[in-house]
């Protein structure tokens, strides 16, 4: 079964002081620093033995073979001189781009938005400002323009200790953070959810246009509507909302997609850490929460807000883990949440156009031993009837992945009286399914995977891309084909190949593109091509995007402590010929941060990147060595004054004079 992060039945006085460790970010692996350190250290590895034979001992052949045919033929798509892997308090990019910040938390969206002040933060001012830890970021051109369009990005999650001055007590060289007042609650409330404002790019540069016709905050006390086979459901109505269709909110925002029709996705993730309360055992929702970690309690909003305690409301948290579908043209509509894409710490929702029209969204459940799953839509895209399109998510197919043995994969059904999804095993009907999905993938024999993050499909190879980031719960014998490695730290990028060339076809091909972590290593086992260099490594996959070229890129997160000696990044990954797992570095992050986005513009002459939690951490960085918090910062990226908190930031990065990136 799957493993929950621990399962607090109170309010913690500090997120920052339990066991994991890790706050708020249950996409992070909080003991991963340790395990590395532990284990995988590079340096005491290669103190107690020769580093060229410790090299040579993790490089097949066949590796060394099509490296050097690699060399023969020029080998990579990518053309750019590599970043040198590092940490310090700033970020980096390749030599002869630019990195310009384009949207800090706090910054102004609208004219009457308050000029940030940290001091003197509010709930009122963060609604109208730029929000907290952007995860997702999405571009919708306006008329077909790679230099004006709309940027839509995610605020994932909140970093109290980060955020709010006086919260942070020192107590044995670890964070002690005070409870949080009923602003401070409100503040994170409207500092979560999504961000929609105009941009464009004048004289090489991107700017913000204040007041945009389409700017907008979407938060956690955003009305949305469920709409779908669920809406209505008996689980899914609260004292608050007896029809079960209207859910105050969104939050934990992770990756998400923009669709065919140019809507915006945001993929509700781990929706599990905001309740709080207790259920009892034999209560009817008892089981189904308990297979989503709810409640975790690691926000205080029940404090302030009984929708948020289970034993208050135990429905409220069915209507969270969904696809929210946002009509960004109209800055008044009621975003949407698509019931029939199923219920999961959904990490993203990137889609494509099958050649049959159907619209197939691929789908990732963030969550050690959970699935892949894909959503292919009944009715088809229709280039010019957006209001038909605006319907195609309520009625399609919900898959999720069985990888077998021999290479190939099968698509099984989510639906309702297929297979095992039947009344005798408590399903009355498909909403039923689709609220308790992660319990009818169980069912059905899917394949448990180590936490699956972005999916992306490759519209230039027809291939697609899995992002595993990692796994160190697995066992010896719980190792299958497409999870090669126990104790999996660094996470592996599966490869698969839809039978026909049709994304929505049932079944597939797979292989492992790369296993990941230090190759230098041998322990590690991890299989990047000996072109890379000892920069061009990473570890935990997490996000990715792909060019108009087809080319792949990563994004990290995890990889900061002291035994990787790297922060996370952007790293160009070649998928095609010799050259295939080769991996250089573009992009690196300021210590404590993670890289989501990432994205390139369909002129591939822009990347935007989100640049999330910097700051958070620091103790294993020399420049910084001790707990990092509002008052004592191992960075202060990207104002660096003394009188600013480090603010995650959403990043654009182009090409010195101009031109198409990494060619
Ligand atoms: Fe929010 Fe799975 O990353
Ligand atoms: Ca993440
Ligand atoms: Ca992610």
């Amino acid at each position: 079964m799957t493993e929950h992060i621990s399962q607090k039945q109170i309010f913690p006085t500090s997120q920052l002081e339990d066991a994991d460790g890790d706050g708020h970010n249950r996409c992070d692996n909080p003991t991963m620093g340790e395990i590395i350190g532990r284990r995988f250290s590079r340096r005491g590895f290669l103190q107690g033995s020769l580093a060229v034979s410790a090299i040579a001992a993790t490089v097949s052949p066949i590796a060394l073979l099509s490296a050097q045919k690699a060399r023969a033929a020029g080998g990579s798509a990518f053309s750019f001189t590599e970043v040198e892997a590092g940490v310090d308090a700033d970020h980096h990019v390749a030599e002869g781009y630019n990195a310009d910040i384009l949207l800090r938390w706090g910054d102004a969206l609208f004219s009457d938005s308050p000029v940030f002040d940290p001091k003197q933060q509010s709930a009122a001012a963060q609604s109208r400002q730029f929000g907290y830890n952007n995860d997702y970021v999405g571009y919708i051109p306006i008329d077909g323009s790679s230099k004006h369009g709309i940027l839509v990005v995610n605020h994932e999650y909140t970093n109290p200790h980060l955020m709010f001055p006086g919260l942070v007590t020192i107590a044995d060289g670890k964070i002690k953070q005070a409870k949080l007042t009923k602003e401070q609650v409100d503040i994170e409330m409207a500092a979560h959810g999504g961000t929609i404002v105009e941009i464009r790019k004048a004289d090489g540069k991107w700017q913000v246009v204040p007041d945009g016709k389409y700017n907008r905050r979407i938060t956690s006390v955003t009305e949305t509507e469920l709409t779908g086979p669920v809406a209505g459901h008996e689980r899914v109505k609260t004292s608050a909302d007896t029809t079960g269709t209207k859910v105050i909110g969104t939050f934990n925002n992770c990756a998400g997609g923009v669709t065919p029709w140019g809507t915006y996705i945001m993929a509700e993730e781990n929706f599990h850490g905001y309740f709080s309360g207790e259920l009892p055992a034999d209560h009817k929702e008892a089981a189904n929460h308990k297979r989503y970690g709810v409640p975790e309690g690691a926000y205080e909003w029940a404090h302030f807000y009984d929708r948020f305690n289970v034993a208050k409301e135990p429905n409220e948290p069915n209507r969270f883990g969904w696809i929210v579908e946002v009509d960004v043209l109209d800055p008044t509509s009621t975003p949407k949440k698509r019931s029939a894409l199923g219920r999961t710490k959904h990490e993203g929702a990137a889609s494509i156009v099958d050649k049959d029209g159907r619209v197939v969204f691929y789908l990732g459940d963030d969550e050690r031993f959970d699935y892949v799953y894909k959503f292919v839509t009944s009715g088809t895209y229709m280039a010019n009837d957006r209001t038909a399109n605006m319907k195609l998510l309520d009625e399609g197919t919900l898959y999720v992945a069985k990888f077998t043995e021999d290479g190939t994969l099968q698509w099984l059904p989510v639906v309702h009286g297929q297979g095992p999804l039947t009344a005798e095993n408590g399903f009355a009907s498909q909403a039923e399914v689709l609220i308790e999905t992660r319990r009818a993938a169980d069912l059905l024999g899917a394949t448990k995977m180590d936490r699956p993050e972005d999916i992306e499909p490759n519209a230039v190879t027809g291939k697609v891309y899995v992002m595993l980031t990692n796994n160190t719960k697995r066992k010896p014998e719980q190792v299958d084909a497409a999870n090669p490695r126990a104790d999996n730290a660094f996470g592996h990028i599966i490869e698969i190949t839809e039978d026909g060339g049709a994304f929505g076809a049932t079944s597939g091909k797979w292989e492992v593109l790369l296993k990941c972590g230090d190759p230098a290593v041998a322990a590690v086992g991890a299989s990047f091509s000996t072109e890379t260099t000892k920069n061009g490594w990473f570890g935990m996959p997490d996000n990715c995007s792909i060019d108009a070229a087809g080319r792949l890129w990563v994004a990290t997160d995890g990889n900061n402590n002291k035994a990787t000696g790297r922060t996370d990044g952007l790293w160009a990954v070649d998928t095609e010929g010799d050259a295939r797992a080769t991996s250089k570095l573009f992009y690196r992050v300021p210590v404590g941060a993670e890289l989501c986005g990432p994205l390139f513009l369909p002129d591939d002459q822009t990347a935007f990147v989100a640049v999330q939690h910097p700051g958070d951490g620091g103790d294993d960085w020399s420049g910084h060595g001790r707990p990092s918090y509002y008052e004592d910062l191992s960075t202060r990226w990207p104002d660096f004054k003394e009188d600013m908190p480090v603010r995650p930031a959403v990043v654009a990065i182009t090409k010195v004079g101009g031109g198409k990136i990494a060619v």
